[in-house]
């Protein structure tokens, strides 16, 4: 059971984005994963939109870095640190997260040790409890789906780090696929394009405008145009270009491909009669790679399956998380962490067996 007017938090730790949903406000923050750190003194710089607003920009003292890679804690240091900054500008200098219940997101797929260990970054922070929550499960709860229900439902989960593919039903995950490419590495992708197709260089964030700006994943509809300025690889001098969408349409094909694949492979590993519903309820887009333009239209076509995008593809998870501890009960859905209590609840976790 939950008390009353203890504070609980949903958190979705992405590889892109750290988005925190508390309950009774709603989504509190909403920031980049990335942090600024001087590499002479250790000292922290700068965490979130204003460490991503320095990347390409900074001296080289100042190291970036995103702390979560494909979706799991690469740097459990630099993540600790990065979270600690964003509880405190949630909750104000004193009180952390002490005595909170926090529903976590992690990818699908990931192991008990990495699942216990995001657990404890958090337990550590002072919560009073942790649960890991798989990231698809919670992504469809936030979207709306009745999850609960004996019925199969979809959903494609596409983040910066990873793309996540699972089906659900009677409130749990039947089969789920996980694949370790998204939105940061179509930056890449664009990025080696135009290195390769104009010797010039650009940066991950000029990348990522030209995908949000002129990507698509519909060929009929590439015609937009976009200029954009880098470093021209023989000259060494500022030069700028026009880009096309239809470029762009071609740089994510590859992806698309591997998208589509993972949808028909999650499928045919589930039961008949699920994959038959999907047929029926279609696919529920979710994550930032859900914004892009066309996606639906495109999947539909391939697959044969109606698509719907979430209506907060960015916050679904966090919303998702965060109603969590409401609706586990009486909606029967099965969480994959085995939670983790502080010690000084230690000897009072029955709840944990029934999670
Ligand atoms: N309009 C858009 N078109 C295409 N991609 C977009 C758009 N808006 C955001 N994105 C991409 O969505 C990604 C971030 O999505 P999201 O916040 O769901 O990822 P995440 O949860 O941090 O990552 P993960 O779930 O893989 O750990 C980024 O790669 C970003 O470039
Ligand atoms: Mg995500």
């Amino acid at each position: 059971m939950f008390k009353k007017f203890e504070n609980v938090y949903g958190i979705d730790l992405g590889t892109s984005n750290t988005v925190i949903y508390q309950r009774g406000k709603g989504i509190v923050l909403d920031e980049p994963s990335v942090v600024a750190m001087n590499q002479n003194s250790g000292e922290l710089l700068a965490v979130g939109a204003e460490a991503q607003a320095m990347i390409g920009r900074a001296p080289a003292h100042v190291e970036l870095t995103y702390p979560l890679r494909n979706g799991v804690i690469a740097n459990f240091d630099m993540t600790s640190r990065m979270l600690q900054h964003f509880i405190r500008k949630v909750q104000g200098r004193k009180s952390l997260l002490r005595g909170s219940q926090v529903y976590i997101s992690v990818p699908c797929g990931i192991t008990n040790v990495q699942k216990r260990a995001v657990e404890e970054t958090i337990v550590h922070k002072g919560a009073r409890k942790a649960i890991a929550v798989e990231e698809p499960l919670a992504a469809a709860l936030g979207a709306g789906l009745p999850i609960e229900e004996p019925a199969g439902y979809l959903v494609l989960d596409i983040g910066g780090g990873t793309c996540q593919v699972a089906v659900l039903s009677l409130g749990g995950i039947v089969a789920s696929h996980t694949v370790p490419r998204a939105g940061m590495s179509i930056d890449r992708d664009i990025m080696d394009y135009v290195k390769r197709q104009y010797n010039l260089e650009i940066g991950e964030r000029t990348a990522e405008h030209i995908k949000k700006t002129i990507g698509t994943a519909n060929a009929a509809a590439a015609s937009k145009t976009l200029e954009i300025r880098g470093r021209d690889l023989v000259q060494g001098l500022p030069r700028q270009i026009k880009l096309t969408s239809g470029e762009i349409y071609k740089v994510v094909e590859e992806f698309l491909g591997i998208l589509v694949e993972a949808i028909r492979a999650t499928l045919e590993r589930c039961p008949p009669e699920l994959a038959g519903d999907v047929v029926e309820n279609g696919i529920m887009l979710c994550g930032g790679g859900a914004l892009l333009e066309g996606l639906a239209e495109r999947i539909r076509t391939e697959t044969g399956v109606p698509v719907h995008t979430a209506e907060q593809p960015l916050a679904c998870t966090a919303l998702g998380t965060g109603l969590m501890l409401s609706e586990r009960e009486t909606r029967r859905l099965h969480i994959s962490g085995a939670g983790r209590a502080s010690a000084a609840q230690e000897g009072s976790v029955e709840e944990k067996a029934a999670l």
